[in-house]
């Protein structure tokens, strides 16, 4: 597709989104809602780049009938509404923000604590239901105690400064040595942190080590009284387990934002153990749900389709090789190659330049088992047509240039 690129977004996507892209020349439509069938394949018709959350499903198909589609921006954190693979295959670009909720996370996590510690929800509910009960057994300060993380990643980490603030004792343990924060410690085991602690929180990523990591063994390790927060994964903990400590008293209190079964839609039933349990702070996974993240999201997905349709930088890309490129100088042309992983593909793309008498400026390379992203910067240009061969190549998935001021303008062609 040449000319004006444009933007499609769905899925009453923050507004910030739609500034960045006009600055960059995109002309951008909002479309609300998550269209599906032909209302999506009409869309997509005349799109160079589309930015959807999480309920616009992207099937192969799409990639298929739309191979026009230079990139979609998933204004989320979760890309398993798209087939990654089928967009790999035409060299479109999948982009996703993984980490701009981060710290609505962390507060909640630090205000759960505050709350379970105080048994806040458990006396608001007495009150609600007309009990005055003005006790302080089993009500305690957050300040001085010991506050066990388990991942010290990006959420992790945060929760850790923020409890610090309020005079908490920070340890936390993880598989990958982390630099300590402020005056946390780790801890080398789980089983460690679970004896210390007296709040666990979990920050893991859902893998075959983390499901089920907190069942009843690791409970039973848990000190007297202790609280839970699981604002991470819903398999992680075992719900059942969970919910016999709640009931028995061993454990003092859980938060739990994440469920192994979430209902799929709004107003869905929510069936669980924990339901009933007073000593639980049952939330529906709203964890990073905050008007700020989704400002960040916004601002940073645009971004990177961007820098993307403007550079060709594919830093933090899901499904393609990441590069990550300078700005092109005037005068130069860059042309940007998605390949099939094959031997021999540089040395005939050099071979082509070579024979036109095209000076190669840059080079920058990344490949993937599958697929190779090739950049080169040129200048001595005077025929865009010399291209032709390159993108003619029996091993090109996608090939698009783009341009300092003085260059020919941008193209893309494709297989
Ligand atoms: P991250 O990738 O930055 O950090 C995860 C940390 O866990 C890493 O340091 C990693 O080394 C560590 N880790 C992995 N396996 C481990 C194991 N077996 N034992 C100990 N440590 C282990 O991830 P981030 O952004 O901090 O997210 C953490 C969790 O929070 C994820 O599960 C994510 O899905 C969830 N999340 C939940 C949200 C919500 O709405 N409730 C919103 C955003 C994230």
């Amino acid at each position: 597709m040449t000319g004006n690129p444009r933007a499609l977004l769905f899925e009453s996507i923050h507004p910030s989104a739609e500034g960045i892209l006009q600055a960059a020349g995109f002309a951008v439509e909002r479309i609300s809602g998550a269209p599906e069938g032909t209302a999506l394949d009409a869309a997509l018709a005349h799109a160079t780049v589309v930015g959807i959350r999480s309920k616009t499903q992207m099937h192969a198909a799409h990639f298929q009938r739309h191979p026009h589609l230079m990139a979609v921006g998933c204004f989320c954190i979760g890309t398993n509404q798209v087939d990654l693979r089928a967009a790999e295959s035409k060299g479109c670009a999948i982009f996703n923000s993984p980490f701009s909720n981060t710290r609505s996370v962390a507060e909640m996590t630090v205000a759960e604590a505050v709350c379970l510690f105080r048994k806040l929800f458990e006396k608001s509910a007495q009150l609600h239901a007309g009990r005055w009960d003005k006790t302080a057994t089993n009500a305690h300060e957050t300040r001085g105690r010991t506050l066990g993380i388990v991942g010290y990643g990006h959420i992790g980490s945060q929760v850790s400064v923020l409890a610090e603030s309020l005079g908490m004792r920070v340890i936390f343990h993880d598989v990958v040595r982390k630099l300590p924060l402020g005056n946390a410690q780790s801890r080398p085991t789980l089983e460690a942190l679970l004896r210390e602690a007296d709040c666990v929180s979990l920050h893991v990523p859902e893998t075959p080590a983390t499901i089920g990591m907190i069942g009843a063994k690791q409970i039973a390790l848990m000190k007297p009284g202790a609280i839970l927060i699981n604002n991470a994964r819903g398999t992680i903990v075992d719900v059942e387990a969970l919910a016999a400590a709640l009931r028995t008293g061993h454990l003092g209190g859980a938060a739990l934002d994440v469920f192994p079964d979430e209902p799929a839609a709004a107003g869905d039933l929510f069936e669980s153990q924990l339901r009933g349990c007073p000593s639980a702070i049952l939330t529906p996974h709203i964890g990073g749900s905050t008007e700020e993240a989704q400002e960040l999201i916004a601002a940073e997905v645009a971004e990177k389709l961007v820098h993307f349709w403007q550079h060709g930088s594919t830093e933090t890309c899901v499904n393609l090789p990441e590069v990550d490129l300078p700005v092109l100088r005037a005068g130069q042309l860059r042309i940007l190659h998605v390949h099939r992983n094959v031997p021999g593909v540089l040395g005939t793309m050099h071979t082509l330049l070579a024979k036109a008498r095209i000076n190669i400026n840059a080079e920058y390379l990344q490949s993937n088992p599958r697929t190779s992203y090739v950049i080169l910067d040129v200048e001595g240009f005077e025929d865009p047509k010399l291209l032709d061969g390159i993108a003619a190549m029996p091993e090109t998935i996608r090939m698009r240039t783009t341009a300092g001021s003085n260059a020919p303008s941008a193209s893309d062609s494709r297989k």
